[in-house]
């Protein structure tokens, strides 16, 4: 399972692999910067690909921040993995996650930030984004590049199979597709629609993030508001 690197906008990086097993991809992102930051982990058992793929970019013993979503194993499973490879590495994730989970599962605490946190990395400006219960988990949080706008939106519009980096059309589509088809079989539900899931689209497509890979596209806000307006799982 060799992982793919594409520059998917300039010094960000995604790092994917496909593992036939689950019929998915594991996409990490790398953000190359004076303070490189990497999106998710990648599962621990998958740390030597994640690893390889990293090292094609830049040192890994540099890495300094480590965001994820929530706590799962592909987001954050090999984590302590990486905070032992790299020493000034450390997690950044939302105050329910470090509090909760990641400050008794990691090796060194996590820096737990609040809603429209910001971190610069050099170049690049990370806006952190609390949104509990989206895509899923109580703990979970985005992160918003706002130089290159590129919305790091974990499993929210999440496609099975092994898409490509780079796409010129809405993956909305595709995106409901999924949805409705998870909504049957032992990983059933894996996508709550609560009370708050409205409000944290539309404050999502209000960033008016560029069209990019595996994340969120959503080419206005109205396109968000109509594919989701009849989304009742
Ligand atoms: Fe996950
Ligand atoms: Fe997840």
């Amino acid at each position: 399972m060799p992982p793919h690197v594409t520059e998917i906008a300039a010094d960000v990086f995604r790092i994917s692999t496909f593992h036939p097993d689950f019929g998915i991809q594991f996409n990490q992102f790398l953000i190359a910067d004076d303070e490189p930051f990497l999106m998710h982990t990648g599962m621990k058992k998958m740390f030597s690909t994640t690893l390889e793929g990293v090292s094609s970019i830049l040192d890994p013993a540099k890495l300094r921040w480590i965001g994820f979503s929530h706590f799962e194993s592909d987001e954050c499973g090999a984590l302590n993995e990486w905070l032992k490879s790299a020493p000034p590495a450390q997690a950044v994730c939302s105050f329910v996650g470090a509090i909760v989970m990641v400050n008794d599962f990691a090796d060194r605490p996590a820096r737990a930030l609040v809603d429209n946190e910001v971190i610069q990395t050099g170049r690049h400006r990370l806006q952190f984004l609390a949104t509990p219960h989206v895509p899923h988990c109580w703990d979970a949080g985005l992160f918003f590049e706002t130089v290159e706008r590129i919305l790091l939106c974990s499993d929210l519009f999440f496609q099975p199979g092994d898409p490509r980096p780079l796409e010129e059309t809405s993956v909305l589509g595709r995106a409901r597709e999924s949805i409705i088809q998870n909504l049957t079989g032992p990983m059933a539900h894996d996508m709550p629609y609560t009370a708050y899931t409205d409000a944290t689209l539309r404050r999502l497509a209000d960033l008016n993030p560029r069209p990019s890979p595996s994340c969120m596209v959503l080419h206005s806000k109205e396109t968000a508001a109509r594919k989701f307006s009849n989304w009742q799982p």
